[in-house]
């Protein structure tokens, strides 16, 4: 079912680097609600727990020390086809990839550093925006 929500995070490199205004200047700009939002921090486990579907992957143990390296900001989005509209804002995973003028073209340090986080399915949203959101049907 089409929830027209998705969920994001920006990641600990453009947080370090100054870049939250700046994202979520971006991500207003293109239609998106913020529907919740905050700055948080995600211990080693927690890192290995949102991205344990890349557990048997050769980058994994490397992400969830980079993704508990330091300040995230997570968000609930919501806009018409949110998930697939927000693929296209972000650009691909790499940012060498990724399209002129995506979050992660302008702001991604490298594939992993990549800047930002977005759901890739509904289903997918739903659980990623409950890992760090509850009572999101309040919203
Ligand atoms: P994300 O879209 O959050 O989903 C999984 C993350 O793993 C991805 O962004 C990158 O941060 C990271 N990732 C994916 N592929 C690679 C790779 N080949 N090498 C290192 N990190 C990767």
């Amino acid at each position: 079912m089409a929830t027209n929500r998705t969920f994001t995070m920006i990641k600990p490199d453009a947080v370090a680097a100054g870049n939250i205004g700046a994202i979520t200047k971006m991500i207003q700009e293109a239609g998106f609600k913020i529907i919740a939002m905050k700055m948080t921090k995600l211990s080693a486990e927690r890192a290995g727990q949102f991205y344990a579907v890349h557990s048997e992957r050769p980058f994994y143990n490397d992400l969830c020390s980079y993704m508990s390296s330091g300040a995230i900001v997570p968000m609930i989005l919501e806009k018409d086809n949110a998930v697939e509209d927000f693929r296209t804002l972000i650009g691909a995973t790499n940012p060498k990839e990724a399209a002129e003028g995506t979050i992660r073209n302008l702001f991604a340090e490298s594939i992993e550093a990549n800047a930002i986080h977005g759901s890739d399915s509904d289903d997918n949203a739903f659980i990623e925006g409950s890992f760090f959101f509850s009572g999101l049907e309040q919203y």
